[in-house]
C-alpha cells in the first residue's frame, strides 16, 4: 500500500512512519508512506499556503493552489492519474473498523490534513473524494487524525502484525469487542488468573473468550450488540454470562463492597 500525505506538518507524520508497528512495516517495504508540503508548492516570497477568509472573522483558510500542486505531485509520484484526497475533518464521516476495513484493501490512499479553519471549500468540491472525522471534537490539525488513519489501515497490510489472527480477534472485527487479557504472574495481590485459561484446555478456552467478548459488548457497548443477529450458542453464551454478572453483582452489594 501506498500512502500520500498533504500537510504543512510533515513532522508529524515522521514519527508515525517511522516507529512501532507502521514503522517496522515502512522499513520491510510493506508500506510506503510520502509527505507532500503545501508550501513547497507557493509562487511568494513567503511560501504562503493559507490566506485570510472572505466575508471577515478570525482565522485563516488554506489555499486551493499550493494544495492542488501538492495533489498532482502525490498522484505522479504515485504513478495513478486518478487518486482523490480523502479529508481528514471534524464535519466527515465519522470513521469506524469497517472503513479501516474497507480503507485498508486499497492500494493507494491520499490523505489531506487541514489547519486553521480549514480548506477552501472549492478544493473539497473538486479534489476530495470523502471526508473522514476522527469523532465529535476539534483538533488544530488534520496530522493526529491521518497518524490514527495510517495506524489502524498500516496494521491491517498483509504480514505486517507478526499474528495475523491478533487482528482478526480484535475489538470491533466480527463486531463484539475484545475479551479481556492477562499476563504473568498469574497471582498478585490485585488478583487472580482466571483459572480456565492456565487449564490447556483450548476448547474451554475459546468458549470463555467468547463469552467474555459478548458480555463485555452487553455491558459496555449494547449498541453494537443490537446490531448483531447473534446465533442460539451466542445468545446462551451471553445468558450465561448476564447470570453470573447479576449473582457477581448481588453478592457485591449484598456485602456492601458494591457501594
Ligand atoms: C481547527 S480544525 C478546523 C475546523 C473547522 N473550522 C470546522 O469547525 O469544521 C483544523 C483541521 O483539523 C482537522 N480536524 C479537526 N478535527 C478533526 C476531526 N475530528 N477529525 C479529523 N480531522 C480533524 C481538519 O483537517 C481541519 O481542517
Amino acid at each position: 500500500m501506498r500512502i500520500d500525505v498533504i500537510t504543512l506538518f510533515p513532522e508529524f507524520i515522521d514519527v508515525c512512519a517511522r516507529v512501532g508497528v507502521v514503522g517496522r512495516a515502512r522499513a520491510r517495504g510493506l508500506i510506503e508512506i510520502a509527505m507532500w508540503n503545501p508550501r513547497d508548492f507557493a509562487t511568494d516570497n513567503y511560501r504562503s499556503a493559507d490566506d485570510r477568509c472572505y466575508g471577515g472573522g478570525p482565522g485563516v483558510v488554506m489555499m486551493i493552489d499550493p494544495l492542488r500542486k501538492a495533489l498532482d505531485s502525490a498522484r505522479k509520484a504515485s504513478g495513478s492519474a486518478q487518486g482523490k484526497a480523502i479529508y481528514l475533518s471534524p464535519q466527515g464521516t465519522r470513521l469506524d473498523q469497517a472503513k479501516v476495513e474497507a480503507l485498508a484493501r486499497r492500494d493507494h490512499l491520499i490523505l489531506l490534513c487541514g489547519r486553521y479553519e480549514g480548506v477552501d471549500e472549492r478544493f473539497i468540491e473538486h479534489a476530495v473524494e470523502e471526508e473522514i472525522s476522527i469523532g465529535d471534537y476539534v483538533l488544530s490539525g488534520g496530522e493526529l487524525a491521518a497518524a490514527i488513519l495510517i495506524d489502524a489501515v498500516g496494521r491491517l497490510q498483509e504480514g505486517v502484525l507478526h499474528d495475523a489472527q491478533s487482528a482478526s480477534q480484535d475489538s470491533f472485527s466480527d463486531g463484539l469487542l475484545d475479551c479481556p487479557h492477562y499476563t504473568r504472574p498469574e497471582r498478585h495481590e490485585w488478583g487472580e488468573v482466571p483459572a480456565v485459561l492456565t487449564s490447556g484446555d483450548h476448547a474451554a478456552i475459546a468458549r470463555w473468550r467468547r463469552k467474555q467478548s459478548l458480555g463485555r459488548t452487553w455491558l459496555r457497548r449494547p449498541d453494537l450488540l443490537a446490531r448483531l443477529e447473534l446465533d442460539p450458542k451466542q445468545r446462551a453464551l451471553l445468558d450465561e454470562f448476564r447470570r453470573e454478572h447479576e449473582g457477581k453483582t448481588t453478592r457485591d452489594r449484598d456485602s456492601g463492597s458494591g457501594e
